[in-house]
């Protein structure tokens, strides 16, 4: 078959750099348990805990009713919407309509990618490309969906000097005396707590990120995914909706997936302007006919249930001490990491004898068998960085540590 038949984005994409690490990950797996490094993977951001026991027992009470087994509808089910409009009213103080603030998702990616799909208009010629405002380094599907749909993919650089939240009136000058136009910006996607960072933002660098929206006539994507997942109360996460004016140009991506490990259920929640979520509506309409209301109605229930909560603080309070247990082990072999202030990640920077991340990350994965992802994913310059998902078991982070130190992948 000739490739040439195809659209030219997708044509000329590589796989997702998640999907390439797994499939590398299987193709060495019988050599390296033959040596007695079976693989452990710190490379998706995927919880490997048991999901919780009440939305379990509530899913198979509702396989019996003959009624959930229909097509649902895109925007979802009214018991679902009801139950996303009850939490973000109890978590964060904040009110919307269920009727048309609210739609259902299977899973956050899905619901940025359509929200994408609604919002370029898709160009070949790379000056003609609408363009979207990211977060540097940021969730490696940003800039790869962007691409796809035919825009360019802006990096803002999230660092230390700046705190993680860079001052964008900054970003904006920055961004025309390279020679960009400003007319081409639809959006500014925001991530905190972010991905791979771990940082958070205050209610005050929200408010920044709304009135820049609303100064420049452009949506603001925050991206929630991670809002359950914090270790301090002090940087407790926030809600967009939470800052005035917000409604007037922003949506909001929740997910099922990190807070209760279910990420193999595909649930989550898009949340805000009504009429972003109206483009929404139209662009799923076309490709999908909703989620399984079973899978709805029991995550309705562990929504608003103390179940719920209790499972949230329990998971939070488990990955706090996994976490800095495992930072301690990776500075005992002189690396320099600093606890994350929420979400389960480290963004670890690489011994200096390695010529960049992606050599660091191949000699882990051949020598020791342990999974990373290069910086690269995230932020096209992250040369020296490799980012670790903390989900492995205790046991597991333990042996990390141990080859690490045996196989000569100290810092120093
Ligand atoms: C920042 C961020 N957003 C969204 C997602 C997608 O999550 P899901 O599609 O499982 O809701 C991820 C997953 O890793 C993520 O890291």
């Amino acid at each position: 078959m000739d490739k040439e038949i195809f659209n030219n984005q997708i044509k000329n994409m590589s796989n997702y750099i998640m999907f390439i690490i797994k499939a590398k990950q299987v193709e060495l797996t019988p050599f390296l348990k033959a040596k007695n490094r079976a693989p452990i993977a710190l490379s998706m951001g995927a919880p490997v805990d048991k999901v919780p026991d009440f939305v379990i027992n509530k899913a198979k009470e509702y396989l019996d009713i003959p009624s959930l087994h229909t097509y649902s509808t895109p925007k979802g089910e009214m018991k679902f919407l009801e139950a996303v409009s009850k939490r973000m009213k109890e978590r964060f103080g904040v009110e919307l309509s269920p009727k048309d603030e609210i739609f259902s998702l299977i899973g956050s990616k899905e619901g940025i990618s359509n929200l994408l799909k609604a919002l370029i208009n898709p160009k070949e010629i790379e000056e003609e490309k609408d363009v979207i405002l990211i977060p540097a380094p940021g969730y490696a599907s940003y800039s790869q969906m962007i691409k796809a749909q035919g825009a360019r993919a802006y990096g803002i650089s999230l660092n230390e000097e700046n705190n993680y939240m860079p001052n964008l009136d900054e970003v904006f000058d920055k961004y025309i005396k390279e020679g960009n136009d400003p007319k081409k910006i639809k959006a500014l996607f925001i991530n905190y707590p972010n991905n791979p960072l771990g940082a958070t933002a205050t209610k005050e660098y929200l408010a920044h990120c709304v009135n820049f929206c609303l100064k420049h006539g452009i949506l603001l994507v925050s991206d929630n995914a991670y809002c359950e997942m914090y270790f301090d109360e002090d940087y407790k996460p926030h809600s967009v909706f939470e800052c005035e004016g917000a409604k007037d140009c922003a949506v909001e991506m929740y997910s099922f997936s990190k807070s209760y490990a279910m990420t193999g259920w595909r649930l989550g929640w898009a949340c805000g302007n009504s009429t972003i979520i109206t483009m929404l509506s139209r662009a799923k309409g076309t490709v999908d006919t909703g989620i399984f209301k079973v899978l709805q109605y029991a995550g309705a229930d562990l929504l608003v249930s103390e179940e719920g909560q209790k499972y949230i603080d329990n998971q939070n309070e488990k990955f706090k001490n996994k976490i800095q247990k495992f930072v301690s082990g990776l500075n005992s072999l002189g690396y320099k990491v600093k606890m994350p202030k929420a979400a389960f990640y480290l963004w670890v920077e690489i011994p200096k004898r390695y010529k960049d991340c992606v050599q660091f990350a191949d000699e882990l994965l051949e020598k020791s068998g342990i999974v990373v992802v290069p910086g690269t994913a995230f932020d096209k310059n992250a040369l020296r960085h490799i980012r670790l998902s903390v989900v492995a078991s205790d046991e597991d982070l333990s042996e990390v540590i141990r080859r690490m130190r045996e196989d000569g992948f100290s810092f120093e």
